[in-house]
């Protein structure tokens, strides 16, 4: 394996969407940012130079990190922010992870401006699982706001409202042919008739999950967070920010214009999203003439719940000799974890009047402290976080039904759960119906783990677990926790550190819908985390 290294300095720069120019902060100037390029198995060093107007850091997204959470960044979890005119190396220790990552700011709102690809190729003399692609493309998906990012969540913040929406989502960090003042910069993939691509999809919007596809051309997807899946032949898929999708297109029509399209999956009832569509032009090189109107995908329309789950219930792990399935047949512990949304009581200190937007799990809202989690436990500082996060909610009631006799007031703190080194784990996650139903993309850091099982209404642990998938489950790090649904899944806890899970639906993880495990060492050196890096950023 190699070692690669990079330079990520974060810079305003200028940039210029829909009629009108912003500065922004960005990775060396450019969005999106740099892409990571390594093989299976490396070792990537990023000395991250902070040369912004306050402090950031930057998250490995889908990068188990074996040992070294130091290296994880979520601000105040695993460290503090890198703040201005200082700099901080994270080694980002890649593993079995294959396929398509990225990186992204992992401090408020900044990832909207400060995210990429990291492309991970199969280690040296091995190849894909599938027919080589004739080239590759990383395909970002992103959201742009006139105004300042950060300004909305802290506006919507102070107020207790919902954050403005994004004025437009971009492919490429263009708005496509559909916005003004942006047809000039349409991304273009140009392509060879008879030739098969990989595209590596990445969701990096905001606050929507999307549907996604390509005029008058079927998508055969391979691969999701870095490990193979039973190919997929579709016409649209369904992704949500945090996922990446590895996506095999044959340029097997007429050569001509074809439009990329994405748009909002948002299944909410009176939830605020962006429901504009961005695209890209699948454009095939030769002598023809440009279509006087370029065809779109046919897409399921924005609450189409239905549509967006048939496409997830497809995904299946590989499961070859070369790429197989490790899902724990048996669990030592299973967390059963309500993800909900609330209302703040008025009667806590950050009330100004009236009931306040707010979000939890297991009716616990996330909040974080001056000093990061990893560094109070390595270090036994007390008084930062409490490592009583209930295992399960304090109340059963009829987590997705009608929820008007419930009280949707929540808790705040900063809860943990201990895990021991080597335990396998199952964690239920339990949509809700609590001031909305929705669709909620789960994340969690330092870990891929086993979809074994979803469905609808409220989980049933005599009858739900002997639907399990414990043959050919995909191995993924986000999960579309199902619209009033649930989701089951394992992993083994043998990374110790302290690790994030989270909506990745920023404004809710914004609104307390996070919490963190804590997996202790082992008995041997192995088995435990790595001493801190000597130049972590203070947290004063
Ligand atoms: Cu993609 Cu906690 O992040
Ligand atoms: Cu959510």
């Amino acid at each position: 394996s190699n070692v690669h290294h990079y330079n990520f300095v974060l810079q305003n720069a200028q940039f210029t969407r829909l009629c009108e120019t912003k500065t922004m902060l960005t990775v060396n100037g450019s969005f999106p940012g740099p892409t990571i390029h390594a093989r299976k198995g490396d070792t990537i060093f990023v000395n991250v130079h902070n040369e912004g107007d306050y402090g950031v850091t930057i998250h490995w997204h889908g990068v188990k990190q074996p040992r070294n959470p130091w290296s994880d960044g979520p601000e105040n979890i695993t460290q503090c922010p890198i703040q201005p005119g200082k700099n901080f190396t994270y080694e980002i220790i890649l593993s079995d992870e294959e396929g398509t990552l990225w990186w992204h700011a992992h401090s408020d709102w900044s990832r909207a401006t400060v995210h990429g690809a990291i492309v991970i190729s199969p280690a040296r003399g091995t190849t894909y699982p599938f027919p080589a692609p004739y080239a590759e493309q990383t395909i970002i998906i992103g959201s742009w706001f006139k105004g300042d990012v950060k300004a909305v969540i802290d506006e919507a913040v102070a107020t207790g409202g919902g954050p403005n929406i994004s004025n437009s989502l971009t492919i490429n960090g263009q708005p496509g042919d559909l916005y003004p003042c942006s047809e000039e910069d349409t991304y273009r993939l140009k392509v060879n008739s008879g030739r098969t691509y990989l595209l590596r999809v990445i969701n990096a919007v905001m606050n929507e999950e999307q549907f996604f596809g390509i005029a008058g051309h079927s998508l055969t997807v391979v691969g999701q967070d870095a490990a193979y899946i039973k190919p997929i032949t579709t016409n649209y898929i369904m992704i949500t920010p945090g996922q990446t999708m590895d996506i095999l297109v044959s340029a097997n029509q007429p050569p001509s214009y074809y439009y990329i399209a994405s748009h909002s999956f948002s299944d909410g009832a009176g939830v605020a999203f962006d429901n504009t569509t961005t695209t890209a032009i699948f454009q095939y090189n030769g002598n023809y003439s440009r279509p006087s109107a370029i065809p779109l995908p046919v897409l399921p329309i924005f609450n189409d719940t239905a549509a967006a789950e048939n496409y997830t219930s497809r995904v299946r792990g590989l499961a070859s000799r070369d790429h197989p399935v490790n899902v724990p047949q048996t669990i030592n512990r299973r967390l059963y974890v309500t993800v909900s949304l609330n209302f703040l009581p008025c009667t806590e200190a950050t009330c100004t009047g009236s009931n306040r937007l707010a979000a939890s799990m297991n009716n616990v809202s996330f909040v974080t402290k001056p000093i990061d989690i990893l560094q109070a436990y390595y270090r036994s500082i007390n008084g930062v976080f409490d490592a009583d996060f209930p295992s399960e909610p304090q109340k059963y009631f009829n987590f997705t039904g009608n929820m008007t006799s419930i009280n949707v007031a929540t808790a705040r703190g900063t809860k943990v759960t201990m895990l021991n080194y080597g335990e396998a784990v199952e964690i239920v996650l339990q949509g809700t119906n609590l001031l909305a139903e929705m669709n909620h993309p789960i994340h969690l850091h330092g870990f891929s783990f086993y979809l074994v099982g979803q469905g609808k209404g409220n989980f049933n642990n005599e009858t739900d677990p002997k639907s399990y998938n414990l043959i050919d489950p995909p191995e993924i790090n986000t999960v579309a926790l199902p619209r009033s649904g649930w989701a089951a899944i394992r992993f083994v806890a043998n990374n110790p550190g302290v690790w994030f899970i989270h909506c990745h639906l920023e404004k809710h993880s914004s609104w307390g819908m996070d919490t963190v495990l804590i997996v202790r060492n082992g008995r041997t050196r192995a088995q435990s985390m790595r001493p801190p890096p000597a130049s972590l950023p203070s947290c004063s």
